[in-house]
């Protein structure tokens, strides 16, 4: 057997220890909504730290834990706080996670991130279901097939579930919540855009720009997980004025002020799968 099977298992076991059943859904939550993890019931804490194989968080504005328990009915697994690129982390600690929630029996992922909007019509606090993404960031399945987990050449047409698009929009409409759609481009940080940039990665396509997410899809895509995926849009990357600045800061404001509505939706999803 692949050894890196054998350490997902050790990792799942671990997991599986600290919570009462196995998880149906696994959540990441991005950059300023990690507040989903508030309202997840019966929840047990299980900090990165102590997880075996586990890289540990350092970006401002994440936390590292793992919140096990229920939402909207259903047990799920949630990420506050992920491991970036940027941060130095190799691609396969990137990934981990979702590898052991694949381990764990996990059918379905959330992945949520605060981005850039790229998209002229955007505006700050936005929400975007991501319905495709532009990867740029190195391939995480780059060396040896893991056979165990999934196939060599994984088809991308779909990476975001139709169906659960197609939900969401409909809870949205019910909810009187309004909703953009678009393409999400990851690059590698830690730097945000020139201008030049974000206008460059506009032309090919990309409706929103952020550091993370696609690593996960991918892994998620070859364990055959389906996925859902939402930005939060945290600082319009499309008009710049004389005195402009991006900053960490105002990004995790932004995200913050849309957790609450991400939430809501996500649960109302879960409810309903
Ligand atoms: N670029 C990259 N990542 C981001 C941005 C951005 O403009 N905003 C929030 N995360």
């Amino acid at each position: 057997m692949d050894e890196r099977v054998i350490k997902f298992r050790e990792t799942a076991d671990f997991i599986l220890s600290r919570m009462d059943a196995a998880p149906e859904i696994g959540i990441v939550l991005g950059s300023g909504l990690g507040t989903l993890a508030d309202s997840i019931e019966n929840q047990r804490v299980i900090p990165y730290a102590g997880i075996p194989n586990f890289a540990n968080t350092t970006a401002a504005g994440h936390k590292g834990n793992l919140i096990a328990g229920m939402l909207g009915g259903k047990k799920v697994l949630a990420m506050q706080g992920r491991f970036h690129y940027y941060e130095g982390y190799r691609m396969e600690q990137v990934t981990f996670p979702i590898r052991v929630m694949a381990t764990l029996g996990v059918k379905t992922l959330f992945v949520s991130n605060a981005a850039g909007g790229v998209n002229p019509a955007f505006r700050v606090g936005d929400l975007m279901v991501i319905r495709d993404h532009i990867n740029l960031l190195p391939n995480p399945l780059i060396g040896k097939n893991i056979d165990e987990m999934g196939a060599r050449f994984p088809d991308m047409t779909r990476p975001y579930d139709p169906a659960m698009i197609e939900l969401v929009e409909k809870i949205a409409t019910a909810q009187h919540i309004e909703l953009r759609k678009g393409v999400y481009l990851a690059g590698t940080g830690p730097t945000y855009e020139t201008p030049a940039e974000y206008a460059y990665f506009g032309k090919m396509g990309a409706d929103a720009v952020g550091m993370s997410t696609t690593p996960e899809v991918i892994v998620a895509r070859h364990s055959n997980i389906r996925v859902f995926g939402m930005s939060v849009i945290t600082n319009e990357a499309h008009s710049f004025s004389d005195t402009f600045v991006n900053n960490h800061k105002d990004v995790i404001a932004a995200a913050d002020k849309a957790a609450k509505t991400m939430s809501a939706l996500f649960r109302l999803m879960i409810e309903q799968l």
